[in-house]
């Protein structure tokens, strides 16, 4: 069967991971994405390849208008959509006596205000039996350096997911979210310190390796392959068993 999803953060990273996976099953992905349009056209390029079709929307999601011309494009042309997929993700590392409230503004806006309004938009021509699924990380319950604005918005997402997941049900809508561990993508590049906290994360997880963007971009697919809903408000953790030491 060809189903039809929308992922924020599509074309790079993790999101790409998870619309190449939905893409080689036959399945129709929107892939959302911010600014870098050379990246989409590379994906764009890939899927011909590709059974499933792929469309990329570019926009700004903190933006309203951004935001509100991709609802339109979406509800145009699917009239349902059985999954959505919150892979967008932006933030400021920095210590907190650097924090400004404007940058965890800026980190809230990305990471969880505007994917709640994409949420309301699409709510309409979510089908029974759908997936909402977001990416959340080990920094939104623990200490990690310069993680405070990423980290206290993912604490946030993790809240609302719980709610969402709650007051979705009746309307046969999963919610669930991933907390994957360390995953070597270009956001890891702007970490501080990012070589010693690679092998560190290494070091610590019982598998011996870092989770791929593959292993993710799987269990998103099997999850959204998943008959029933019975697995919701659940966070599934892709660590390799890290969160069971450190
Ligand atoms: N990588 C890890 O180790 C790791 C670990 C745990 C959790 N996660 C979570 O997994 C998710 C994916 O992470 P990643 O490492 O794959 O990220 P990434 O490579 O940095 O990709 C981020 C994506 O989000 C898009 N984006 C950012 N701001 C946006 C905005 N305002 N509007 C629309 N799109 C926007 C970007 O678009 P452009 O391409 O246009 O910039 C890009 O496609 C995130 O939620 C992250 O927190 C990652």
């Amino acid at each position: 069967m060809t189903n039809t999803y929308v992922i924020t953060g599509g074309t790079r990273g993790i999101g790409r991971g998870i619309s190449l996976e939905l893409l080689a099953k036959g399945h129709k992905v929107f892939a959302l994405y911010a600014r870098n349009t050379d990246e989409a056209n590379k994906l764009i390029e890939l899927a011909k390849n590709f059974p499933g079709q792929l469309i990329c929307l570019r926009g700004d999601l903190t933006k309203e208008d951004n935001l509100e011309q991709i609802l339109q494009q979406i509800l145009n042309s699917a009239g349902a959509i059985q999954g959505l997929i919150h892979c967008a993700a932006s933030g400021v590392h920095r210590p907190v006596d650097q924090l400004k409230t404007k940058h965890l503004r800026w980190t809230f806006e990305t990471n969880v205000f505007s994917f709640h309004e994409l949420l309301l938009g699409l709510l309409p021509i979510l089908t029974k039996n759908s997936k909402v699924i977001g990416l959340t990380s080990a920094g939104s319950d623990r200490y990690l350096q310069q993680y405070a604005a990423v980290g206290s918005s993912k604490g946030a997402l993790n809240s609302l997911f719980r709610h969402y997941a709650v007051e979705l049900a009746p309307r046969d809508i999963g919610v669930s979210l991933i907390c994957p561990g360390m995953v070597e993508t270009d956001a890891i590049s702007s970490f501080p310190n990012r070589e010693e906290r690679v092998n560190g994360a290494r070091s610590l997880t019982p598998s011996g390796r870092l989770t791929s963007v593959e292993d993710v971009a799987q269990f998103v697919s099997y999850i959204l392959s998943v008959e029933h809903n019975q697995f919701t408000g659940q966070t599934f953790y892709l660590d390799g068993g890290k969160s069971l030491l450190a």
